[in-house]
């Protein structure tokens, strides 16, 4: 199958699944589950999850097996993003070509549908029925290491921190590699994790993760600058109006480009051949040119 095919099947695999988990249990609290769905369902590009699923197969895994980690991925992103949208972060009114989450629901039901992706993830995550407790054991502990306080919220932080100061070039790439980096990370991670045979692949895994999380960031600052708001679902200039400190502090738009790309071409020297290896190259292209 195509890469794109791939991608495309693999999508609405994990869109089913998220559409299952995300319904209100016993009729119990619908407006808190429809909130939760409103965001996660809005049609992101899921590459995380398709991380998971393509890990899983490169490790000799099923797909399949993977499905519950790829959506305990997807939730905590999904929450990252309403939060990272809110009054007293970005400030941002549109998310994946709508109104953000607190535009509909309210700054504090928006910050408790957050939570409640937050906590629910981990519940997926460690009840994956294909794979066996202890196996789930330690996925449940790489995704709390890199969404915690020294992952993506700790770089949630060192963000917000450099609206107040100019950060350095060090300190930025710091922020890239825990607030975006670090989640995608997970996801290759979280393949491995999936496939009974894994073990060997988690090096790299973290290494391609690791260069593709960077130069998504530097490609979502250029987009920040570059793209308009129909395009991108999202609103732009958001990083100026906010006095992030981003890679364009540091280097031109074509500099920024060329760095995203020296990541890329090193994420793809890690991982090997083979069918899945191909696709996971193709995918890191991609996700280089894209437009949104
Ligand atoms: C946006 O992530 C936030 C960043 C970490 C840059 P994506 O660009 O993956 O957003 P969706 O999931 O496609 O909406
Ligand atoms: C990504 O950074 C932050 C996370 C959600 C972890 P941004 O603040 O640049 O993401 P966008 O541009 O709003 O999607
Ligand atoms: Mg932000
Ligand atoms: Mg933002
Ligand atoms: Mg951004």
């Amino acid at each position: 199958m195509s890469f794109k095919d791939l991608l495309k099947s693999d999508l609405l695999l994990v869109d089913d699944a998220l559409e299952k988990y995300l319904v209100t249990k016993d009729g119990m609290f619908p407006k808190l589950f429809e909130s939760m769905k409103y965001t996660t369902m809005a049609g992101g590009k899921r590459i995380r999850a398709f991380l998971t699923l393509m890990f899983a197969r490169l490790a000799g895994g099923k797909a399949e097996s993977a499905v519950p980690y790829a959506c305990a991925l997807e939730m905590i992103h999904a929450y990252s993003l309403i939060h990272d949208d809110l009054p007293c972060m970005d400030n941002d009114d549109m998310r994946r070509g709508k109104p953000s989450n607190h535009i509909v629901y309210g700054e504090a039901n928006a910050l408790l549908a957050g939570d409640a992706l937050l906590t629910y993830a981990f519940e997926v995550c460690a009840s994956n029925k294909f794979v066996e407790p202890a196996r789930n054991a330690r996925a449940v502990g790489v995704l709390a290491k890199c969404a915690g306080p020294c992952g993506m919220v700790g770089g949630q932080v060192l963000d917000l921190e450099g609206e107040k100061r100019k950060l350095n070039q060090e300190e930025l790439h710091h922020v890239h590699n825990l607030k975006t980096s670090a989640l995608i990370r997970a996801a290759c991670v979280l393949g491995c994790c999936a496939s009974q045979d894994g073990d060997g692949y988690i090096e790299k895994a973290k290494i391609y993760g690791q260069n593709i999380g960077l130069a998504f960031q530097v490609v979502d600052d250029i987009l920040d600058v570059t793209s308009d708001e129909e395009t991108l679902g999202k609103p732009i200039g958001s990083d100026a109006e906010n006095n992030k400190t981003t890679y364009m502090d540091f280097m031109t738009l074509e500099e920024a480009a060329d760095y995203a790309r020296k990541l890329t071409d090193e994420a793809c020297e890690v991982i090997g051949q083979g069918e899945a290896a191909e696709i996971l190259k193709e995918l890191a292209y991609y996700l280089l040119e894209r437009k949104n």
